[in-house]
């Protein structure tokens, strides 16, 4: 007979592991089953966001920053470093521990809870009395059971039409993390969070970086004026970013690949690259899960059919994180896998939508929750705005960082707040005080009641707060 589980939860990336643990700590017998293989062939949970995602591109973007520090900003501080130089292959090295530290913290962490875990491939076999069959394939195969199945299998790089992911010149989110020397010549496509990150690693690095963007406008999801202000940074760093362009033919040659293009203004254009990094967005990972065998619905995508409480259209299996709607970000997935352990534990599990934040780790930091001016706009709504630019903030200036801004929206009538904004130093840090006060439905004027120590920068956020009320007290 089978072996037997109250939860069975497929992927370990940060939708599943927390899932796992969550339904654990409620008091349920769970199972985790996750494919994911280090270099040397052993279980290397965590996902695209500990494998290949958050974890190895925030260790190369703190690298390359230290670097760019060394040799452009050290000097300011009277501290002199010549033939600063960059070990690529030690960089590489010590991203690859920082990853193999959190797969280990993984690991621990399912077993301390008493999750049982599975490497290998699963999927599903049949329904099975009460429950599902599932079918895990891995150094040996094996079948188990669940009341509950939480399918948390995440994403994959979306690849382009015709150019297939060689991973040695054209890289996806993978390849891009492992180029072994720095390329003289770089080209993304896409200017969204993976291009602006990845384009940025690169950049600090030595390479001549040009990001070919689709879409005319510059991170249209971002506050117009936060993304306009981020722009002006990019642009003085030297990273080109081309926005209205249509790619054409892709060739990918034994030297490098030759990209070509329109611009904006029609004109055709041929560019050559050591290496291409497509960053156009994911999909849904559903591949190998076998959803035939038990008519699990998937959308037009490949996206697993959820509700607004991630139940899919089969009773007792539930969806989480990238392979569901809803934005591709790890805590995104986190939280709806908490939530889902606790639902099936009979628990009121919630998963506030208008209150997740968005960071995107350049250098300035580009960070917000809740509306931007513009849907404030096209909602209708009456906004107050209040900003406050970092130049003004004593913090800042010692730091030696002082782009950007912190920017507040307000209900005009009830002050509720509604949106922040940031673009500057440590914005990942600062959105997490917006973050709350949303959460508790806080107004503007809670924010600039509240005593911020000084200096730092989170007083730029009380006197954004200040601000919408146009009390600013130092600017
Ligand atoms: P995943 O992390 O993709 O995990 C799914 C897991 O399931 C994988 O381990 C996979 O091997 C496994 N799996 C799939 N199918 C099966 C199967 N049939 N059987 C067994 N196992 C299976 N988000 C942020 O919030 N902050 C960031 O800074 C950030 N940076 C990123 C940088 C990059 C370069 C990329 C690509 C992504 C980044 N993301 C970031 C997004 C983040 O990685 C994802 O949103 C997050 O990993 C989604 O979690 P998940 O659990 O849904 O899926
Ligand atoms: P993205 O959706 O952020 O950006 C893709 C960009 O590519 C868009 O600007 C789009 O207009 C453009 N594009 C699409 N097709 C194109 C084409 N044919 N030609 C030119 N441009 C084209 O996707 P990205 O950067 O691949 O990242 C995927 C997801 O991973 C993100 O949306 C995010 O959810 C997650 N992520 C999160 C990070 C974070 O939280 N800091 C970091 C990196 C990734």
């Amino acid at each position: 007979m089978s072996k037997q589980f109250d939860v069975v939860v497929i992927g370990g990336g940060p939708g599943g592991y927390i899932a796992a643990i969550r339904a654990a700590q409620l008091g349920f017998q769970v199972a985790c089953i996750d494919e994911w293989k280090n270099a040397a062939g052993g279980p290397a949970p965590g996902g695209t966001c500990t494998n290949v995602g958050c974890i190895p591109s925030k260790a190369l973007l703190q690298s390359s920053e230290h670097f760019e520090h060394a040799n452009h900003h050290f000097a300011e501080h009277g501290i002199s470093a010549k033939d600063v130089k960059m070990d690529v292959a030690k960089m590489l090295a010590r991203k690859d521990t920082v990853v193999k530290q959190n797969n280990d913290g993984i690991l621990y962490l399912l077993k301390k809870n008493k999750v049982t875990f599975f490497h290998g491939r699963g999927s599903f076999a049949s329904k099975a009395e009460g429950g599902y069959e599932i079918k895990v394939a891995g150094k040996t195969e094996e079948s188990i059971t669940g009341k509950n199945i939480i399918i948390a299998t995440g994403s994959n790089a979306r690849a382009l039409p015709g150019t297939p992911f060689d991973e040695v010149n054209v890289l996806s989110n993978d390849g891009a993390l492992r180029v072994g020397a720095v390329p003289k010549k770089l080209v993304l496509i896409g200017s969204g969070v993976i291009g602006l990150e990845m384009g940025s690693v690169w950049r600090r690095l030595g390479a001549e970086v040009t990001i070919l963007e689709g879409l005319p406008t510059f991170l249209g999801a971002v506050d117009e004026q936060i993304a306009k202000e981020a722009k002006k940074a990019f642009d003085k760093q030297g990273l080109k970013i081309e926005l209205g362009v249509k790619v054409g033919e892709i060739v990918n040659g034994k030297k490098g690949v030759t990209v070509n293009y329109t611009n904006a203004k029609g004109e055709a254009v041929v560019l050559d690259a050591d290496k291409l990094i497509i960053s156009i967005g994911r999909v849904p990972n559903t591949i190998g899960l076998n959803t035939e065998a038990v008519g699990l619905q998937l959308d037009e995508r490949g996206a697993v059919v959820v509700d607004a409480d991630c139940k899919t259209n089969l009773p007792g299996v539930w969806a989480v994180g990238d392979v569901v709607r809803g934005p591709m970000l790890a805590h995104k997935a986190e939280e709806e896998g908490v939530a889902v352990a606790e639902r099936i534990a009979g628990q009121h599990g919630h998963v506030n939508f208008n209150t997740i934040p968005w960071v995107i780790y350049t250098s300035p930091e580009i960070a917000w929750v809740g509306r931007t001016e513009q849907q404030l706009k096209a909602d209708g709504v009456a906004y107050k705005a209040g900003s406050f630019p970092f130049l003004a903030n004593g913090r800042a200036r010692a730091l030696g960082d002082t782009t950007g801004m912190v920017k507040m929206l307000a209900d005009a009538t009830t002050d509720e707040i509604l949106g922040v904004h940031i673009v500057g130093p440590q914005a990942s840090e600062l959105i997490a005080e917006a973050v709350v006060a949303m959460e508790f439905r806080a107004s503007a004027e809670d924010i600039a009641r509240i005593c911020h120590a000084h200096p730092s920068l989170s007083e730029s956020t009380k006197e954004a707060a200040l601000a919408v009320d146009k009390r600013s007290l130092n600017f």
